[in-house]
């Protein structure tokens, strides 16, 4: 098993002994209920350090009052076996009196940008939370590099914008989504999912890279993504958004010319909500 720390005291012995030795530090923030996804964030962390911090926090921070903080899984038991298996230095595993303090006053707050629209509009606060809860993690951790997937694509966006605009010297790196055999991305909520709505989920990645395919031969955007609306409620799901936003800045886009180009979306059904998103082919 690897090593287990709650406190920012013992978490920053171990990192400074690590650096006084010369030795660099990737990060993969989590907040644990890991999977086969997290465990290839792990994985990639070793080929750019010589040393992986895997934290795992359920970040108040980013649960809204009615949203599922109480009820997100907290396994760090099943976690730590599964990252026995993986070449991972340290898991950082605070409570959330020592990540927010008495007294603790301070958030990092992204403004419009990448943070606009999209998750934003059905979670106001989040990437507020989001964002608070990464810059506390890279001071705590001090990594070289930090690691986040793309299935949470405009979380990846906002946090290397906070680390541009904070001047944080931390160089955040990608992840490629990891899914089932049937296209489902892996998330912890899939569990959530009765049998007949799992046997309808894959449809939201099936029909979000058909439409990209389609945009990518040249229909029109606006048809495309009008016609991806009606396909994913047709499969049984209620729709937070289904969009093309230009892939970096999240601007909205018209034009295949406008930039690389991203199909986000996120959809209920029956009760969890469900995330994925899929780049354009370049035509
Ligand atoms: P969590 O949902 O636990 O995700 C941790 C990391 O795993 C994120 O970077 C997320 O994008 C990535 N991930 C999740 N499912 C994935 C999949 N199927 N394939 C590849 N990567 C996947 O995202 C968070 O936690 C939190 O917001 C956090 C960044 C830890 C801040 O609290």
């Amino acid at each position: 098993m690897p090593e287990i720390v709650h406190t920012k005291a013992e978490l920053r012995a171990r990192v400074a002994s690590w650096k006084s030795a010369g030795q660099t530090v990737a990060l993969v923030p989590t907040m644990g209920a890991l999977h086969a996804g997290h465990l290839a964030l792990v994985k990639q962390a070793g080929d750019h350090a010589d040393r992986v911090v895997v934290s795992i926090f359920v970040n108040p921070a980013q649960f809204a009052p009615h949203e599922d903080f109480d009820r997100y899984p907290r396994t760090l038991d099943t976690d730590s076996a599964a990252l026995s298996a993986e070449r991972v230095d340290l898991i950082y595993a605070p409570a959330v009196e020592e990540m927010y303090p008495e007294g603790f006053i301070t958030r990092v707050a992204p403004q419009g940008g990448p943070a606009s629209g999209l998750e934003s509009d059905a979670r106001p606060h989040f990437f507020g939370g989001v964002t608070t809860v990464v810059s506390k993690l890279f001071g705590q951790v001090r990594p070289d590099v930090a690691i986040f997937g793309e299935k949470d694509w405009q979380q990846l966006q906002v946090v290397r914008r906070m680390s541009r605009d904070l001047d944080i010297d931390v160089e955040v790196v990608p992840g490629p989504t990891v899914r089932e055999h049937d296209g489902l991305a892996l998330s912890s909520r899939n569990r959530y999912l009765s049998p007949e709505d799992r046997a309808a989920a894959p449809a939201l990645h099936r029909i979000l890279t058909e439409s990209a395919a389609l945009i990518g031969h040249g229909a029109p955007i606006g048809v495309v993504m009008a016609d991806a609306r009606e396909a994913i409620t047709k499969a049984g799901f209620t729709v937070d958004y289904v969009e093309a936003r230009h892939a970096l800045t999240l601007d909205p886009i018209a034009s295949t010319h406008d930039g690389p180009i991203r199909l986000l979306v996120a959809a209920r059904i029956g009760g969890t909500r469900l995330i994925d998103n899929v780049p354009v082919p370049r035509g």
